[in-house]
């Protein structure tokens, strides 16, 4: 991340919008069961809320600095925070209820590694697992603000194709003027 992002996703009011406006809207109408996965946590903006809503949260996060210092402000209380790879999840096969990306999709490096990413998301969760999303879409006032930063949009078109290809069910998305929401469900076994 640049100075600017690194700067605005630890802020006050980037925590307020996302316990008052993203989470709410991306949450709505879903059950994140007792054991979510927060992928690509940053500097924990939702880390918390989530943690008041279920029973346990394992944040991951690339980025060591920010790991280690959200691992001390929460590792202790039902939330962990540990360093890793979305592309590459550090969990056995299973292990989650839900699954949750703030702003983490357009920060994988191409567009091989978020399918990889969804293929991970998908092996990790349980059956009935639900995996939720929310993201920013291509163009130019974000291309500005990801200057020196890592800036590969997923296209809201092409999500249905890429998370049913990953294995999920019953993806929708849905846009609005800030961004869009992803909703993929792990099939119940038959
Ligand atoms: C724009 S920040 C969003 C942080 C937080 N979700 C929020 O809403 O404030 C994107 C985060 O994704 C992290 N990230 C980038 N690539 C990642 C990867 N491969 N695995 C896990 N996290 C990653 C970055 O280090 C950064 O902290």
């Amino acid at each position: 991340m640049n100075r600017y992002e690194t700067w605005f996703c630890g802020t006050r009011l980037w925590r307020w919008m996302t316990r008052r406006q993203v989470l709410p809207w991306v949450l709505k109408g879903s059950e994140l069961g007792e054991h979510v996965l927060e992928l690509g946590a940053g500097p924990g903006a939702a880390t918390e809320e989530l943690a008041h809503l279920a029973a346990r949260v394992t944040s991951l996060e690339y980025d060591h600095a920010f790991a280690a210092k959200l691992g001390a402000r929460v590792n202790g209380s039902n939330a962990t925070a540990i360093q890793g790879d979305a592309a590459t999840l550090p969990f056995a096969d299973g292990t989650f209820s839900s699954a949750i990306a703030i702003l983490m999709l357009h920060h994988l490096r191409s567009h091989e590694l978020q399918d990889r990413a969804f293929a991970e998301t998908w092996r990790v969760l349980r059956p009935g697992g639900v995996f939720l999303a929310f993201d920013i879409r291509d163009g130019w006032l974000h291309r500005v603000g990801h200057i020196r930063s890592t800036f590969v949009p997923v296209a809201p078109a092409g999500v249905f194709a890429r998370l049913t290809n990953a294995g999920f069910s019953k993806v929708t998305v849905d846009i609005q003027r800030g961004g869009f929401r992803i909703r993929a469900l792990r099939a119940r076994e038959a």
